[in-house]
Formats: structure tokens, C-alpha cells, sequence
């Protein structure tokens, strides 16, 4: 068995914390260089970083060994609870098997013309001439699609604001809170007090939610379908199994679009020329009405653009896994209680994998397709693979082409593109001047 190589610039007590903080796409991006398999420090965490594509895919297929867990996925724990993207593999298949039916192809057809409706009502709220906050109007915009397609309309504006702004600030501080030693994090900070808080405000207002719905009965969609769920004994879910699915939902389903939606504006104004095909197919397909489901086969940039945008920025850049019992992975030795980390981000700028990674280039999907087999992780794979995939490229294209038609967006001062240190891979800050379109205009300045 082989030995694993520790990154360069490792620190006692901080690991490789420093790195991680300074410039964590460039850590990232660096990791293959030192072998397939890489010892990184989690702050005082010892981790294994996967960094070959095929043995990320092993790690992944391999669910029961390689469980949830690890710093990052427990920080991910405490706003989630074991809802289905934090249970361990115990207890997955159960809830995993009760909610893929609200994901079937027909139930998206369903949901698009509710996408379609609450993407035209953030959309055109903007005015000619203005200054928006991106991160703000995506978030706007992923949260009402995730409360009225899978929560019906039980969760009022100002409601769902309120969550929004809890959400915001616990993803925030996940994984600072991932890096340094827990002792730290019970210390009766300010920081960590407005982290409990939020957790707590988030967790009422999901009872009130819950307690709602039960009162008033029906409906078709997860909530319904979480509170009608029995097992083969007719033993029905607690509230706190459906609290926390529910809040694992609205997490899951808002800050990965959102953020996801921020970088393809951000590229898109970064590489005028796509821009320009892009607002050239809206044009043709939309004449500036809101894209619908029937529209989507006829925006294949539209589509290759977000996959480009999740290739280079996947908004779950890197995740970690515990592991469960003495094994093997790619010859090297790992025994039961190791943390190991997977990433995205890294597999995704790997060259031999992706001529020329840096390249912002959506015609790259032209001939190949987006599959975990060649390496494309933004939605992961095996068991644990994102439940809400196609929903997610539905209502990014519906979104992107909907802005694309209506809109012209650039970069305005007071940005900054540097990664937030959060648990999702986001720029600092993104203000843009939108201006609208003017059909037929010709290319920009
Ligand atoms: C661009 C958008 C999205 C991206 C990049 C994304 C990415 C991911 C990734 C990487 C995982 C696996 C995490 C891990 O390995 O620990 C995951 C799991 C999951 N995602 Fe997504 N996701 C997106 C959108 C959505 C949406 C819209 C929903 C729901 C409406 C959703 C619901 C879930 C759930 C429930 C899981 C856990 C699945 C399981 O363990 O069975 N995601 N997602």
C-alpha cells in the first residue's frame, strides 16, 4: 500500500486553513499535482482529498463505506438535520425512495409553468437603467420557484424573505465553521449566537409551515406528499423528520440555482461574444416573452451555457464524507473514522479531462455530454447523486433565457468576483446595470 502525500504549506493546528481562506480555487485547482489521493488539513482535521476523477466516482458509488460525514457535512447538519442530502446511508433509502416520484419527468412539465410564472415576476420587476444586487434577485427568484412548486403557496413573502436571510447567513459561516476546532464553536460569540439564532428562527418558522398544512389537509406536492408518508407498517413520518426534509428542500433547491444563475451572468458579461449569441437565440425563440417547458428544446446554448457556467463554477465545490469501516480506495489504505473530501471544482479544471480548463467554453458540450463518466460532478453520482437535477437545468434555462430576451446586463462598480468563503462556491458581491434589450440591436460596444 502506498503512502498519501500531504499538500504543501500544511500548519500545525490550522492545516492547510490559511490556503483554503486566501485563495481556495487556486488550492483546489493545484491538489492533482501532488497525486490521486491527497492529505489536506481541515484546520486540525486530517482529511483525504480525491482528486482523480474515477476514484471520486468510486467514492460516491460506494455510499454505505464512504458515508456523510466530516467537518463540512456536519456543519451542513446543523441547518439540515438528517433530511436526505445529510442522512446517513441507514436511513437514506427510504426518504430517497419517497420523494423521487416528485421528480419523474411529468412532475417537471408541471412545475415549469409555475417556474415560468414566478421567473416573469422577479424578472420583470426590474427597471431600465437600474443597479441590482444579482446574489439578492437570483436568491428572489430560486426561492419563490422552490416554495410554490414544492410547497404549493403556504409560504408568504415575507415568510420566505425572512428564511432567505437566515439560509444566507448560516451558509455563510458553514465553512469557516467546518475549519476550526469545535471547542471554538460554542463559545457564546456574536458570531455564534446569530448562527444558532438563525437556525432556531429557521426551525419555527418551518413548524408554523408544517402545522399550517396539516390543519388545512390536500395538495400534490412534497409537503403533501411528506406529511401523507407511511412505511410498509403505517408508521408515519415525525415532524421533525418532515421539518427537517422540508428545510433540506428549500436549502438545496435555492442557494445551488441562485448561485449558480450569478455566475452564468458573471461570465457571460466576461465573455461578450457568447453574450451575444446567447441574447441572439432568446431573441429568436422568445421575442421577449418568458420562456415556457415547450421553448427549451430550441435554447441549446442556453442549456450548454449553464453546463459550461457548472463545470467551471459548481456551487457545491467541495464536500466531505466520513469513512465507515477499514478500506481501500486506488491502493491506498484508509481506516474507519478518516475524513475524505471530494470536489468538483478540482475534477472539473482537471486538463486531460477538459483542453484548456480555464476557458469559459459552452461550445465544449456540442459533441460531450455532461455524465459523471467523463467527469462532470456538479450534480454527483450514485445513490447520493442530486435528486433534483433536471428540475435544477429546467429553471436555470427557463430563468437564464427569460433575462436573456428581456435584458441586457453589466458588471457595475462595487463588485467583487473573489470567492465568498462559504459552503457554496459564490462570488463576494455582484451588482449589475440591466438594461433593456433592444430586438435586432446588433452586438455590444
Ligand atoms: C445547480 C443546481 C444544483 C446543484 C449544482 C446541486 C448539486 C448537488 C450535489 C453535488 C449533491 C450531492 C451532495 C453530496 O455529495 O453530499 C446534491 C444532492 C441533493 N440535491 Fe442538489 N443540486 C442542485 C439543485 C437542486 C435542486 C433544485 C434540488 C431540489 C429541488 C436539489 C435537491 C437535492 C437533494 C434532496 C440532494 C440529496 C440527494 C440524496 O442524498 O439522495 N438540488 N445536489
Amino acid at each position: 500500500m502506498g503512502s498519501i502525500a500531504v499538500a504543501p504549506h500544511r500548519l500545525p493546528v490550522l492545516g492547510h486553513m490559511v490556503s483554503l481562506l486566501r485563495d481556495p480555487l487556486e488550492f483546489l485547482r493545484s491538489l492533482p499535482a501532488h497525486g490521486d489521493l491527497v492529505r489536506v488539513g481541515l484546520g486540525p482535521v486530517s482529511a483525504v482529498a480525491v482528486c482523480d476523477a474515477e476514484l471520486t466516482r468510486e467514492l460516491l458509488r460506494r455510499d454505505r463505506v464512504f458515508d456523510k460525514g466530516g467537518p463540512l457535512l456536519d456543519r451542513v447538519r446543523e441547518m439540515l438535520g438528517d433530511g436526505l442530502v445529510t442522512c446517513p446511508y441507514a436511513v437514506h433509502r427510504r426518504p430517497r425512495r419517497l420523494v423521487q416520484p416528485l421528480f419523474h419527468s411529468a412532475r417537471t412539465v408541471e412545475y415549469a409553468s409555475i417556474m415560468s410564472e414566478r421567473i416573469a415576476a422577479v424578472v420583470e420587476s426590474w427597471c431600465d437603467g437600474e443597479v441590482l444586487d444579482v446574489k439578492a434577485q437570483m436568491h428572489a427568484l430560486t426561492s419563490a420557484v422552490t416554495a410554490a412548486t414544492l410547497f404549493g403557496h403556504t409560504v408568504p413573502g415575507p415568510v420566505q424573505r425572512r428564511m432567505l436571510s437566515d439560509v444566507d447567513r448560516v451558509v455563510a459561516a458553514m465553512m469557516l465553521r467546518a475549519l476550526v476546532p469545535t471547542a471554538l464553536l460554542r463559545l457564546p460569540t456574536p458570531g455564534n449566537r446569530a448562527y444558532v439564532r438563525a437556525i432556531t428562527n429557521l426551525r419555527a418558522a418551518l413548524a408554523e409551515i408544517i402545522a399550517t398544512r396539516r390543519a388545512e389537509g390536500g395538495g400534490t406536492d412534497l409537503l403533501a406528499a411528506l406529511i401523507a408518508a407511511h412505511d410498509g407498517g403505517g408508521e408515519r413520518l415525525s415532524d421533525l423528520e418532515i421539518s427537517d426534509h422540508v428545510i433540506t428542500f428549500f436549502v438545496a433547491g435555492t442557494e445551488t440555482t441562485a448561485t449558480a444563475l450569478v455566475w452564468a451572468l458573471a461570465l457571460l458579461d466576461a465573455h461578450p461574444a457568447i453574450a451575444d449569441r446567447l441574447y441572439a437565440e432568446a431573441e429568436t425563440v422568445l421575442a421577449g416573452r418568458p420562456a415556457r417547458y415547450e421553448d427549451l428544446s430550441r435554447l441549446p446554448l442556453t442549456a450548454r451555457v449553464l453546463t459550461e457556467t457548472l463545470r467551471l463554477r459548481p456551487p457545491v465545490w467541495f464536500v466531505t464524507r466520513t469513512v465507515g469501516e477499514d478500506t481501500e480506495l486506488g491502493g491506498r489504505s484508509l481506516t474507519a473514522g478518516t475524513t475524505v473530501l471530494y470536489s468538483a471544482f478540482t475534477i472539473q479544471h482537471r486538463a486531460d479531462l477538459y483542453p484548456d480548463p480555464e476557458r469559459f467554453d459552452p461550445d465544449r458540450w456540442l459533441t460531450a455530454k455532461p455524465s459523471a463518466r467523463t467527469g462532470f460532478l456538479a450534480f454527483a453520482d450514485g445513490a447520493r447523486k442530486c435528486v433534483g437535477e433536471d428540475f435544477a437545468m429546467t429553471e436555470m434555462t427557463l430563468a437564464l433565457a427569460t433575462i436573456a430576451a428581456r435584458w441586457r446586463l453589466r458588471t457595475a462598480p462595487g463588485s467583487d468576483p473573489r470567492p465568498a468563503r462559504s459552503a457554496t462556491l459564490q462570488p463576494r458581491r455582484l451588482r449589475m446595470r440591466v438594461n433593456a434589450a433592444m430586438p435586432q440591436a446588433g452586438s455590444r460596444e
